[in-house]
C-alpha cells in the first residue's frame, strides 16, 4: 500500500477503506509518513470531508494508536467530560465533585491552556501540593476509593493525535469537522470511560463560532462515540462571553469553591447543573429531571463541596486553600477598569478577554511559558448588563505592572457599550443525545 494512493483517493473524493486510514495512522505514528503526505492527506479530508463510516475508524486507529486505560472495572459508572474550550471555563473542578458525590466514577485526564483559552491541569495546580501525574495503579485506586481523579494527559495516550494536531496547527486544518471529531473523540475513547458528556462551545471565545457549527460538530462527536460503544451527550453551550466571573488559575479554583460552598448562584452554576445532569442521567439511566434533583441535592447539601477536598487531599493538595480561600497568593498589583461609557454592554469579544488575561500572565503565548497562577482577572459587568460611565467593570490581578496598560486597552476594545439593551442569548442552546 502506498500513501500516494491514499491521498490521491481522498483528493479525489474516494470513500477510503478500512485499511487504508488504518495504514495512514500506524505509518504516521511510528514515523515511516513522513509529515509533508500527511499534511497533504489533512488537506484532502478538509476539501472532501469523510463519511460516517471513515470518522469511525479513523478515531478508532488513533484511540489505538498508544495507550488504552482500562475502567471495565467500573462498569457503567465511569464518567467524563470535555469542554471544547473557553474563556473562564472551570466546569470541571464543580461537576466532577457533584458526580462522584453521587456515586459516579469520574476519570478526567484534562490538558493544559494554550492560546487565549484556559486548562484544568493550570488550574488545579495553584493548589500548592496538587499532583497532576499518577501512576496508572494511583488513578484507579484514587478512582476506586473517592469515587474521581483529574490529571494530566498521560505520555503515550494517542501519540497520533498529539503529531497530527500539532500538523494541523501549522498547515490551516484544524477547522475540519471529521478531524476535530476523531482528534477529541480519540482522546475520550482512549481515557475508557463509558459515559462521555461534552460541552460544545459557541461563540467569540470558542472554536466554533456559531451554534449552527456547534450543533454540526456535537452531532458528529456523539453518533462517533455512540459507534465506539459509548453511552454519549452534548451539551451546546454560550461562549460569547467569559463564563462565571473570574479569568486566571487560582482566580477560577476560587469561584468553583464559592459555587460549591452555596456562596455564588451564576451562569457557571447553570451550566455545571446541566452537565452534571447529563452525566448522572447517563450514567444511572434515570430521566433529567431526577439527575438534575439529585445534582441540586449534592449541591445544596454540602457533599459535593465534601468531595472536593476529598479529592484535593488524596492528589496531595492541601486542603487549607479550599476550606479558606483567602490564602490563596495575591498578585503585587490590582487594577481597576472603569466604563468609558453609559449604557449596556451589547457584546464581549471573549477571546480578547481571554487574551487580556494571558497579559496579565495567566495563560501562556508559547508551550514553554511559565504562568502566573494568582494572575488574571475578574469580570463583574457582562453582556446585558447595564453600566454608568466611570463605574468598575472588571479588576485585573497581575505581578507585571508594565502589562497593564496593553491588558486595559485589549479589554476596553473587547467590551462593547451601546444605547441599546442587546436581545437577551441562551445560555445552554441545545442538548445532543
Ligand atoms: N481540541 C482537540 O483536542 N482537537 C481538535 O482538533 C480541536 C480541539
Amino acid at each position: 500500500m502506498r500513501m500516494y494512493d491514499i491521498i490521491e483517493n481522498k483528493r479525489n473524493g474516494k470513500e477510503l477503506t478500512e485499511e487504508e486510514i488504518r495504514f495512514f495512522v500506524n505509518g504516521y505514528t511510528e514515523g515511516s509518513i513522513p509529515d509533508y503526505q500527511a499534511s497533504a492527506f489533512c488537506m484532502a479530508v478538509y476539501f472532501k470531508g469523510m463519511t460516517e463510516k471513515e470518522t469511525v475508524i479513523l478515531t478508532d486507529a488513533m484511540a489505538k494508536s498508544g495507550d488504552t486505560v482500562d475502567l471495565s472495572m467500573f462498569g457503567n459508572l465511569s464518567a467524563d467530560k470535555h469542554s471544547t474550550g473557553g474563556v473562564g471555563d472551570k466546569t470541571s473542578l464543580i461537576v466532577a465533585p457533584i458526580v462522584a458525590s453521587l456515586g459516579g466514577k469520574v476519570t478526567k485526564m484534562s490538558g493544559r491552556g494554550l492560546g487565549h483559552t484556559g486548562g484544568t491541569v493550570d488550574k488545579l495546580e495553584s493548589i500548592p501540593g496538587y499532583k497532576t501525574t499518577l501512576t496508572s495503579d494511583e488513578f484507579i485506586s484514587q478512582i476506586e476509593k473517592v469515587g474521581m481523579a483529574v490529571i494530566g494527559q498521560s505520555g503515550n495516550l494517542t501519540p497520533a493525535d498529539k503529531k497530527l494536531y500539532a500538523l494541523r496547527d501549522v498547515t490551516a486544518t484544524v477547522d475540519s469537522i471529521p478531524l476535530i471529531t476523531s482528534s477529541i473523540m480519540s482522546k475520550k475513547i482512549a481515557a475508557g470511560s463509558h459515559n462521555i458528556v461534552l460541552d460544545v462551545k459557541c461563540g467569540s471565545g470558542a472554536f466554533m463560532k456559531t451554534p449552527e457549527d456547534a450543533e454540526i460538530l456535537a452531532k458528529e462527536m456523539v453518533k462517533i462515540g455512540k459507534e465506539c460503544g459509548r453511552n454519549m451527550a452534548a451539551l451546546i453551550t454560550d461562549m460569547d462571553r467569559p463564563l462565571g466571573s473570574a479569568v486566571g488559575n487560582s482566580l477560577e479554583v476560587i469561584e468553583a469553591v464559592k459555587i460549591l460552598k452555596g456562596e455564588l448562584d451564576n451562569d457557571l452554576k447553570e451550566v455545571c447543573v446541566a452537565l452534571a445532569t447529563q452525566m448522572i442521567s447517563l450514567i444511572y439511566s434515570v430521566c433529567e429531571n431526577e439527575a438534575k434533583e439529585k445534582v441540586l441535592d449534592s449541591l445544596n447539601s454540602g457533599k459535593a463541596f465534601l468531595k472536593m477536598k476529598e479529592w484535593i487531599s488524596a492528589q496531595g493538595g492541601n486542603v487549607d486553600y479550599i476550606e479558606n480561600t483567602d490564602i490563596f497568593p495575591k498578585t503585587k498589583y490590582t487594577f481597576d477598569v472603569l466604563a468609558n461609557d453609559t449604557g449596556y454592554i451589547s457584546y464581549m469579544d471573549t477571546e480578547k478577554i481571554g487574551i487580556t488575561s494571558v497579559i496579565l500572565g495567566a495563560g501562556r503565548a508559547s508551550k514553554e511559558d511559565e504562568i502566573d497562577l494568582a494572575a488574571g482577572l475578574e469580570i463583574f459587568k457582562k453582556t446585558g448588563d447595564r453600566v454608568e460611565k466611570g463605574e468598575r467593570i472588571s479588576t485585573f490581578y497581575t505581578n507585571r505592572e508594565d502589562s497593564i496598560p496593553d491588558a486595559e486597552k485589549i479589554y476596553n476594545s473587547a467590551v462593547i457599550i451601546s444605547k441599546n439593551r442587546p436581545e437577551n442569548r441562551p445560555l445552554i442552546f441545545k442538548k445532543v443525545k
